[in-house]
């Protein structure tokens, strides 16, 4: 096998930044980059100082490989930083514009939110929660859930947010490997018009959950719950009965923040584990620079804050800026599949942040729903969570953006805390679908299986060569699996991202996908990605999903499962048509051997596509776990096309 990856994909398009957006951004030159190179400490400790300390820290860094301290021997609070430093300037500005499924709006500003996190504090309190506990948060997309994650950081003690749509085997395993002391949850939410119920998945989880000994429920629905006595407890009750100021715990920079879990492709989930100090240096900093929030802005970031993305950029990033975010409960075609575009009129919203399935979603749907909207506030696009392929990455540009904004495709990680690498708007001249360069202060390189950096063009290993402020620190339990994935891999010298990547002549970073997915076709290492992404540059393509499947002689061929545009139909015709297409784009070796035309494609809740299941269907295995799945009905619909 060979040691790199191929990289076929050639992208020459070029989006200098606007003059007028670089006139007015924090970055407009690369003095910053350079300040970073000359010493990437002194850097992100500008940064640790725009943030408020009770006692400064000693020292930036400490680093025993595979172990970083950062900041050491400072002494903060979170909410402190995203709420009592804002009184004095921002008293009465939003801090979130929380929008319902049913549409109804309610503004907490920074004064609202200190109160109510100061109250829900108390009330932890009250039940014995201490620093270092861990309260499990299972509450879908209202106000108290950020209220309740900083009134955690409020008092030091470590939140782990489960996802509302997780089931409750997701949330008992959560509870047990956490063992957390209190569960926040609600009775209920919506999703597309209709009630889920919350309380009842909880009421599972809880008959094996021994260590949560209090339960708090939100009424968002008015559904009937079983209340048990003793154990459970109304929120709206508990708060009204709580003092409305409490005194923030004086933590120390290493103190665990949060717990996050996530799912690695094989066993168990990881508890990733963030601490305080680095933890919110990293997302302050590049939520004001990659996002170049100003003082009037109205930001919304679409994730829900049951992932990372929103931990980092709806709750800690913007608050610690003193920001307005927007929170969003619902699903983006209630009532009509203009409800993205219809929130930005209502709001004005001016910085919008989502996801490169949701935008094919929105290609498919078609450009009459946006086009019917007034989104002439916006003036900055975002993209997360897999690489976006330049066809989308134009269409947002175009049809969402006017040509006006420039989008930021930003690659990170749950395990990274925060974005490294990036766009800089009012900087960086923007290659589609590409992430761009580091932020400053990160070190990326692209190597071999041997940890030697690969020429330019050459796909390769993503790997991080020095610590960064935000980086995780272990898995929450189990610090021999940190070592063991993230490190290992490269002696110990690197953090091994587990993604493919190449860098071109400019030094732009091009991510390729999971390494797990990449196919092996006679030799050649082929990145499903590259191929999607030629898939979905045929005007028929809504989405596509690449797979590799044993074959005799070429150890892997190549089977697409594309999903057509509104409008077309499946045929024989369109799948030579499919094929002759990745030919053009990528050569003849990356041609398809077999197209399955299907509805859908198996997606997380998160809207990750799950090649595992579609490689299992591929090559006519029983297809294993699909709990995780947002649709498991899609798996059905697929096999009866095979
Ligand atoms: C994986 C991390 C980080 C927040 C959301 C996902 C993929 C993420 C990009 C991007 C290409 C991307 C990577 C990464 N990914 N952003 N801009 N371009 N790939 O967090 O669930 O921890 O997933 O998402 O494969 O490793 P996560």
């Amino acid at each position: 096998m060979s040691e790199t990856i191929d990289a076929f994909l050639k992208e020459n398009r070029t989006f200098p930044p606007p003059t007028e957006f670089a006139k007015q951004a924090w970055v407009n030159n690369d003095d910053p980059y350079k300040r970073a190179e000359d010493n990437y400490e002194k850097f992100w400790e500008g940064f640790a100082s725009e943030l408020h300390w009770f006692k400064k820290w000693s020292k930036a860094l400490e680093w025993k490989p595979p172990h970083a301290k950062w900041f050491v021997g400072g002494k903060l609070n979170i909410s402190y930083n995203c709420l009592d430093r804002h009184l004095s300037a921002h008293k009465n500005k939003a801090a979130l514009i929380w929008e319902g499924e049913p549409g109804e709006t309610r503004t907490l500003t920074y004064y609202d939110l200190y109160r109510e996190v100061n109250k829900f504090a108390n009330v932890l309190k009250k039940f014995g929660v201490k620093r270092g506990d861990r309260v499990s948060i299972y509450l879908p997309m209202i106000p108290e859930l950020p209220i309740a994650m900083l009134a955690c950081t409020r008092i030091g003690a470590t939140h782990s947010v489960v996802f509302s749509a997780f089931s409750a085997q997701a949330l008992r395993d959560r509870n047990q490997d956490s063992q957390a002391k209190v569960l926040i949850t609600a009775d209920g939410y919506y999703r597309s018009g209709n009630v889920e119920k919350l309380k009842e998945r909880a009421d599972l989880a809880l008959k094996e959950s021994p260590s949560v000994k209090q339960v708090v429920i939100v009424k968002r629905m008015g559904n009937a719950v079983t209340m048990e006595s003793g154990r459970d407890h109304w929120w709206h009750e508990l708060m009204q009965e709580a003092d409305d100021y409490c005194k923030p715990e004086e933590m120390d920079s290493e103190d665990p923040l949060y717990i996050l879990y996530t799912s690695g492709s094989t066993g168990k989930p990881k508890g990733v584990l963030h601490t305080t100090g680095g933890y919110l240096t990293g997302v302050y900093a590049t939520n004001k620079w990659v996002f170049d929030i100003k003082d009037n802005d109205t930001y919304w970031c679409t994730a829900d804050i049951g992932w990372v993305t929103g931990h980092s950029y709806i709750v800690y990033g913007p608050l610690a800026n003193g920001a307005t975010s927007l929170m969003y409960e619902g699903s983006p075609d209630y009532p009509q599949k203009d409800r993205f575009w219809a929130i930005i009129e209502k709001h004005n919203v001016n910085i919008f942040y989502t996801a490169p399935t949701a935008i094919r979603t929105f290609m498919k749907w078609g450009a009459q729903w946006p086009e019917k909207r007034d989104m002439s506030s916006l003036r900055l696009l975002g993209s997360v969570g897999e690489p976006i392929n330049p066809e989308a990455w134009i269409w947002y540009h175009e049809t969402i953006g006017k040509g006006r904004c420039p989008v930021v495709d930003t690659w990170w990680q749950t395990e990274t805390g925060s974005i490294l690498i990036t766009p800089l708007p009012g900087h960086t001249i923007l290659k589609p679908g590409s992430a761009t360069k580091p932020f400053p202060g990160i070190a990326a390189m692209v190597v071999d299986e041997h940890g030697k950096e690969v020429p330019p063009g050459t796909g390769g290993y993503l790997v991080i060569t020095k610590p960064w402020p935000s980086m995780l620190r272990t898995i929450y339990g189990d610090p021999d699996r940190y070592v063991k994935q993230y490190w290992n891999k490269f002696g110990g010298k690197f953090y091994f991202t587990g993604d493919g990547a190449k860098r071109d002549k400019d030094g732009y970073f091009w991510l390729l996908g999971r390494i797990d997915d990449v196919i092996n076709v006679s030799g050649h290492r082929i990145s499903t990605m590259e191929v999607e992404s030629a898939l979905v540059e045929h005007d028929a393509v809504a989405e596509a999903a690449v797979v590799g499947k044993n074959h005799e002689i070429k150890g892997q061929a190549i089977v697409a499962f594309v999903t057509l545009g509104d409008g077309y139909k499946p045929s024989d015709q369109l799948k030579e048509g499919l094929r002759e297409k990745v030919k053009e784009v990528i050569g003849p070796i990356a041609k398809p051997d077999a197209i399955i035309f299907s509805d859908d494609l198996p997606k997380t809740r998160s809207g990750k596509i799950m090649r595992r299941i579609l490689q299992d269907l591929a090559e006519g295995r029983p297809v294993g776990d699909t709990t995780t799945l947002r649709d498991p009905g899609v798996v059905e619909r697929i096999k009866q096309q095979l």
